[in-house]
Formats: C-alpha cells, structure tokens, sequence
C-alpha cells in the first residue's frame, strides 16, 4: 500500500474533532434532533417549537394519521438508481419537499432563517419566510437561495399590506402562500405555564436557566435584539414597534374571499393558500385564480381536533383534479410520510418542526442534517416499495398503501 493511499485511510477514520458536528452526525431520525434541540434549549423557547394547542390532539393525531399508511410495494423492480427530483411550480426541486414558513426563527438560534435558507439552498428545496420572520426579505436574499417563498398574514392596512409583497417579489421570491388559519392565534398552553414572552426575558425563572443551557444564552445575548424584521416598523399598531404583545392588531381577522381574490391580483407569480382548506373551500380559491392549497393545520397549532392533513390529501385531490398543486404539512417526520403524501395526491410535503429542531441542535449543520435525514429516508422508502421516481410514485398513488386504521377515509 502506497503512503498516500495509507493517509486517506487514515483520514477516513480520524473522528472529527468536531464535538457538536459529531452530535449532530449521530442523529439517526427526526426524533434524535428533537431530543438535541431540547437539552440546547431553554424549556419555554422548546415548547413554544414543540407544543400544540389546547389539548394538542391534533398535534398527535397528526402523526398517527400518517404512520397509519401501510405499503403494498411493487415487487421484482430494478431499483439500483432511484430519482428525487421533481418539478414545482416550473422549477426542478431536489426532492418533493419544502421548508414551511415559522415565526421567530431566530429564537431557536442566532442566524436563524439565514441558516434555515442556506442549508435549503444547498438541498435544492425551496423555503418559505413567515411575515412575522425575525430577517426581513431583504436580509433573506442575501443568503443567495433561488427558490424562496413568501407567506402572508394579510395585514388590515391594505396600502401595507400591498407594499409588503411588491418588496418581496423585488427581492426575488417567487411563490406566495397567503395562511388563512390565523384569524386570531391557537391557545398553546404550555407557552401560558411557560411565561413564554418573546423575546425571552430575564426574569427570575431565566436567570436560574442561564446555568443550564450557558451556550444557549451566550449566543442569545451576543446576538442582534429579535425583532420582526419585515413588519416591524409599521404602523397601526398603537405603539413605536411591532412586538409579539401587539402584533395581532396589525393583521386581519375579518379575510374573506373577496380579499383573496384582490390580493391575487396583487402577486404575479404562483399563488398557494395555507391552511387546512376544505375540498370546497380549495375549488373556490382555485376558481379565483389561485395555483393550489398549502394544506396544513399549522402543525395542530391553531384549531385543535382539525382532520388530521393525512386524511385529507387524497378528497383534496379528487375535488381539484391533477392541475392545482398541493403542499401538505403537520405531522411529516420520515421520509416515509412524504411518501405516503406523495401516493395520496401531494406534489410535495412540508415541515415546520423538523428543521426547527435541527436548527436549534446545530444552526444550519443541523437544518442540513434534518434534510439529509428525510431525503435520504425517502430514497430507501421508495426503493424498498420498487418505485424509482416522483412520476411513478404518483402514477401508483393510492394502490401502493393500506389504511390500517378500521375506518380510515380512504377504506383501502
Ligand atoms: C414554531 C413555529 C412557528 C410557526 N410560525 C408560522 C408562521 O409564522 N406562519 C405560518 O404560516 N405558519 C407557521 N407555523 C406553521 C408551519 O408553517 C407549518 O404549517 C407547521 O409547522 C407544519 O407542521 P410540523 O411542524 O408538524 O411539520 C409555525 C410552526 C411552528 C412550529
């Protein structure tokens, strides 16, 4: 054996000296992040990221809902080269998987959404950056990502609400999701028993924190104050600043159709609506010009004991027909439930949660460790069901799963 061949073998197995590197290389699945991010985080900012709303059935049914499906795999299939890739809205995307929008981001680590970005962009996924985002759309496209989205809580003040997306569409993102599920905020009640404030604050509670998770508040307190960086400076809010207390008075409660219709006319490119929209409801926004549904109960955040979104992928699909796109989040954690999604009727999922954990365990290594994990998840899962593309995945549909619920929607 050559010298230099004996270094590379060397190098190879010289463990990196990387501590948090090799923390986060050691995740295995979503569920080891989330176990991470919880010893890095102080309990309030974790539980604001991992909690529900009131009594969070529809935060754990969310995930029953999709570990519900069973596989009837194809058998006997050359599955030696197996392609992720598929089209969204015009654009290739490396998997058929988005990074939804959060608020806050930077709450769970210092570079925040710019992190988030980073590692989506070199995913070839897009993100989408929540109006109440804490780097603004300017900041955002610096991180250099080509497929940002943009997701709107419509604001009361129209002329705002207008300027907001023509700053924007002039920083480059391409797809906006309008949420309609916000109309006043869930009730999280461990943020109550929390005393979760945002930002979070030294109080007497915090400062006892400060000992246990030192690298979190270090990074915290070094960093630039939080702030909502895109909205903060509007007015209508009875005060100098936007903050978490009197944000809700910038945003409408009272969206109705008709608005719909007339923010469509405001955004040029492909337009979802988020929220956990009825088969109904979709044909409408679809008749008013929208491309699809962002299908979500905001992770079981807002309305409790709304229809788990697994249920209600494929009656979406059958009232829209093949045209409109649809996105589907709350409750996606393994590779296997885009899958499921996919076979149901969605072009893509989406996750919240999942690179919020690995944000909150690792910045932007993190957030690239929770896609890797999920793609990768994906590619095995689809392997293993003897399907080699997004195109045959779909094509399959709802003859590759069972229900194994007695009573599940689709009864197959
Ligand atoms: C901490 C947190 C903050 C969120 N903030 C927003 C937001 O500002 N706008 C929005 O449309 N959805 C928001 N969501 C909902 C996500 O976009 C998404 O619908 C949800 O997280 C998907 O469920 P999952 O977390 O189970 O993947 C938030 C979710 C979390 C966990």
């Amino acid at each position: 054996m050559r010298a230099s061949e004996i270094r590379e073998l060397l190098q190879l197995r010289r463990p990196t000296l990387d501590r948090e590197l090799r923390r986060i290389e050691r995740c295995l699945n979503v569920g080891d992040l989330r176990r991470l991010a919880r010893r890095r985080l102080p309990r309030a900012v974790f539980d604001y990221v991992d909690g529900g709303a009131d009594e969070e059935i529809s935060l754990r049914e969310n995930r029953a809902a999709f570990q519900a499906w069973r596989f009837v795999p194809n058998s006997a299939r050359d599955v030696s080269s197996v392609e992720l890739s598929t089209e969204l809205f015009g654009r290739r995307i490396a998997a058929p998987l988005a990074l939804c929008p959060t608020g806050y981001t930077r709450m769970m680590h210092p570079e925040g959404e710019l992190a988030v970005a980073r590692a989506a962009s070199s995913h070839h996924l897009p993100y989408a950056l929540s109006t109440v985002g804490t780097t603004s759309v300017e900041e955002l496209a610096t991180s250099g990502h080509d497929n940002l989205w943009f997701q709107l809580y419509v604001l009361r003040d129209r002329g705002q609400c207008r300027a907001l997306l023509e700053r924007a569409a002039a920083s480059g993102f391409s797809v906006l999701e309008v949420a309609i599920d916000t109309a006043v905020s869930g009730r999280r009640e461990r943020d109550v028993r929390n005393g979760l404030t945002i930002p979070p604050a030294l109080s007497l509670q915090t400062l006892g924190d400060i000992a246990i998770h030192v690298t979190y508040w270090r990074s915290m307190l070094g960093a630039p104050a939080l702030r909502f960086a895109s909205v903060d400076d509007l007015s209508g809010v009875g005060a100098d600043t936007v903050t978490a207390a009197n944000m809700a008075n910038l945003f409408d409660p009272s969206v109705d159709f008709d608005d719909l219709a007339e923010i469509r006319g405001w955004w040029k490119g492909p337009m979802l609506l988020k929220g956990p929209v009825s088969p109904e409801d979709a044909k409408r926004a679809v008749a008013i010009g929208f491309d699809g549904i962002h299908l979500s109960n905001h992770g079981g955040r807002q309305l409790d004991r709304s229809l788990p979104t697994a249920e209600m992928i494929h009656p979406l699909r059958q009232a829209l027909g093949e045209d409109a796109v649809i996105v589907v989040d709350s409750g996606i954690r393994h590779g296997a439930d885009i899958t499921t999604a996919v076979a149901l009727g969605a072009d893509a999922a989406a996750i919240g949660r999942p690179y919020l954990y690995g944000l909150a365990a690792g910045g932007e290594r993190g957030v690239d460790r929770a896609l890797s994990i999920l793609t990768e998840q994906l590619r095995r899962t689809m392997q293993l069901l003897g399907v080699v593309s997004i195109d045959e995945l779909r094509e399959g549909g709802v003859g590759l799963l069972r229900n194994s619920e007695a009573g599940g929607t689709l009864g197959v």
